[in-house]
């Protein structure tokens, strides 16, 4: 028998039935609650509310476990690459040598963007963010798509597997020519002899005359990056993507939706913050020290960049593997005494010492070090958001289709309590003080 939940409102009592997910933990099933009682929920950032039930991503935050599919994030960034992860994330299985295969022809076929698509970049001022246009870009995308695109979800359903690798393939390419157009440099064309983050870097920063052949560490890194980003359940841009999904979106407009939720300071946007913060803890000469005294008052726009989690209560177990990559990368690289790696580094020594911090479970998160990643590759900054994007299509694809496969789907629809004025009448202009 389901258990159930008893709530006793205005001296009457409800029942709820309790919901309990594939590893135990509890939700009340309040769907009836404002039919049955005229009662809704007050969760302002929806820290207890469970929007959905899903079957790619198992977070326990208190115990720093991370799981795509069931898989221990630690063995897939062992054993796994970035593809073989997104196909997971897509599909829900591993692939067989056979399906890995027919998925890494279908991202190479599709790595190109269509001739006309290039002209649409030209279109946006020189010095526009690549997140805009990435958002602009992908919706756009859908265009050339139209039968892929019909905001028909039965029949955007049918060709599932072949959209979900137009955009894993074609945002790679979008990113980099986002890049381009941003600096004024001519396009370049995918290869097919490429892997995944080589044909990347390759379209970042190989010129016509001169060919970038990237480090073997570099392509890990990145690679390990992507994929470490993979998924990461309902966070803001996953919800988003499930938000526009509901309404019947298409695969290209819900990730296209994704893109402008990933892009704030407090969510996608943090690997940046984090460069931002360490430049100007330089530029005025602090070690680090006087930053976090500043930090501890907890005002946002003080807040120690790339420390805390909204889920994770615990060190980031991404930011743990991140880490190391992070160290074998700049040691290929030859970089050492960078003065920002090394205000870094004392930020978060001194900041895991400092009971402010303990005490508010604060530990560095996988942006802490991605910043610093994509700074040592290359990267450049305003382009850090964007390679977030690239790593979390699979995990937003995924999702979507949840939404669009589920049945008994219906529109995401949330209340609110209304605290404005109460009815009033119509005051014609000349009678306004
Ligand atoms: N620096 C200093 N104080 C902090 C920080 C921080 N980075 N983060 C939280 N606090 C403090 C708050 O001031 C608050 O203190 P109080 O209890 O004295 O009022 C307490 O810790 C709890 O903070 P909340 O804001 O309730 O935490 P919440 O879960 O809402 O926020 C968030 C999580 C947004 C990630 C926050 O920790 C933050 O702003 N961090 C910096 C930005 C960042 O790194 N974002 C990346 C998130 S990871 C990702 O998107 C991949």
């Amino acid at each position: 028998m389901t258990p159930q939940a008893t709530l006793r409102l205005e001296n009457k009592d409800y029942s709820f039935p309790v919901i309990v997910g594939a590893e135990g933990e509890k939700a009340l099933d309040i769907r009836n609650l404002r039919n049955d009682s005229g009662f809704i929920t007050y969760d302002e950032g929806y820290g207890n509310t469970g929007s959905c039930q899903s079957a790619v991503t198992y977070i326990d935050g208190e115990a720093g476990v991370l799981r795509y599919r069931g898989f221990p994030i630690e063995q897939l960034a062992e054993h796994s690459s970035f593809i073989e992860t997104a196909y997971l994330i897509v599909n829900g299985e591993l692939p067989t040598p056979a399906q890995r295969k027919r998925f890494s022809q279908l991202l190479t076929e599709n790595a190109p963007i269509h001739s006309s698509m290039e002209h649409l970049f030209e279109g946006f001022p020189v010095d526009a963010h690549p997140m805009a246009i990435l958002s602009a870009m992908l919706n756009s995308l859908g265009c050339y798509y139209p039968h892929l695109a019909t905001n028909d979800h039965a029949r955007d359903l049918e060709t599932y597997p072949e959209t979900a690798a137009i955009i894993i393939s074609k945002v790679r390419t979008i990113a980099a020519y986002s890049y381009r157009a941003s600096r004024g440099l001519p396009y370049i064309y995918p290869r097919r002899d490429l892997p995944y983050c080589e044909n990347f870097l390759h379209l970042m920063f190989s010129t016509p005359y001169e060919p970038y052949i990237a480090l073997p560490e570099v392509a890990q890194a990145l690679n390990l990056f992507l994929l470490l980003h993979a998924d990461h359940e309902q966070n803001c841009s996953t919800s988003t993507v499930r938000m526009v999904a509901s309404s019947g979106a298409n695969l290209f407009a819900s990730t296209a939706a994704g893109v402008c939720a990933l892009w704030g300071p407090l969510h996608g946007g943090a690997n940046m913050a984090v460069i931002e913060m360490l430049k100007s803890i330089h530029a005025e000469g602090d070690d680090g020290t006087k930053f976090i005294e500043a930090a501890k008052v907890g005002k946002a726009d003080t807040r120690l960049m790339g420390f805390g989690h909204r889920v994770y209560k615990h060190y980031d177990p991404r930011a743990k593997i991140i880490k190391d990559s992070f160290y074998s990368a700049l040691a290929s690289l030859r970089i050492k005494d960078d003065p920002l790696l090394n205000i870094a580094m004392r930020l978060e020594e001194a900041a895991l010492r400092d009971d402010y911090f303990l005490s508010r479970k604060l530990y560095p998160n996988v942006d802490f070090y991605s910043g610093l990643i994509m700074r040592a590759i290359g990267i450049p900054e305003n382009m850090f958001t964007v390679m977030f994007a690239i790593g979390r299509m699979p995990g937003w694809i995924a999702n979507w289709k949840e939404v669009a496969a589920n049945p008994k789907g219906r529109i995401y629809r949330p209340r609110q309590i209304y605290t404005g004025k109460t009815v009033r009448d119509y005051v014609p202009p000349h009678q306004r003080k």
